[in-house]
């Protein structure tokens, strides 16, 4: 469970993101939608514990984050928390495996690689380095990396953003295959409202801000 209570990130004085409190349950799946820059990824990011809100208090289960400090917020993320960045983040000049591989080295427990790579149909890859890879297959190894773990959360940042339709069809069911064999929690934000189907909740991203909600 993720409870988020009267957080405010405040970048800037023309940049101020002020949030309702929030409670994201186990079990769910949940898409956010809303426009480019209104602050969905730094929504993520807070939650992930990258990002530290000027205010408020982000709770995943008993854990409150926010006051942990960097390392422990980092060490919490890499065990619990299976994110997919926007941008995936991805070490382009080692092979998948070696992304793969990476969490292994932090001492992640994980599941196996072949299996993975089985599951996001990217077997014949394990060996290629990512810089050679279609956006489509890297988006594949960003979703074999965040679940590799067997992750307690799952923050999916736009998971379909550089797919057609039909792949990213086939990238949500995945998602949402691995989403119902667990009892956990999945926030995925997309601006694509057809993809919106496969959450038991959808939230309009506006709809959560404090209105004039400024510092
Ligand atoms: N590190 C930063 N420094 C300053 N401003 C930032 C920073 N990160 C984000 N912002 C600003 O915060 C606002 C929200 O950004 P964010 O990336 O969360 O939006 P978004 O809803 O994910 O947008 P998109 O749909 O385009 O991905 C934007 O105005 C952005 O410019
Ligand atoms: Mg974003």
């Amino acid at each position: 469970m993720i409870r988020v209570k009267n957080v405010k990130k405040d970048f800037n004085s023309d940049t101020r993101i002020h949030l309702k409190d929030i409670e994201f349950e186990n079990g769910k799946t949940y898409a956010i939608l809303g426009v480019s820059g209104s602050g969905k990824t730094t929504l993520l990011n807070i939650i992930a514990g990258i990002v530290n809100p000027n205010n408020g208090e982000v709770f995943i289960d008993d854990v409150e984050i926010t006051h942990l400090s960097q390392k422990e917020k980092d060490n919490f993320r890499l065990k619990n928390i299976g994110y997919i960045f926007q941008d995936f983040k991805l070490m382009e000049e080692m092979t998948v495996e070696d992304n793969l591989n990476l969490l292994k080295i932090e001492k992640i427990k994980c599941i196996d690689i072949d299996t993975i790579l089985e599951q996001v149909g990217l077997k014949s890859k394990r060996k290629t380095k990512v810089k050679k890879l279609s956006g489509g297959e890297k988006q594949r190894v960003a979703i074999a990396r965040a679940l590799i773990k067997s992750p307690k959360i799952i923050l999916a940042d736009e998971p379909t953003g550089s797919l057609n339709y039909e792949k990213g069809l086939e990238i949500m069911e995945l998602l949402n295959e691995f989403h119902k064999k667990s009892n956990h929690v999945m926030i995925f934000v997309t601006h694509d409202d057809r993809m919106a189907k496969f959450a038991d909740e959808v939230i309009q991203f506006e709809d959560i801000l404090v209105k004039g909600g400024a510092l």
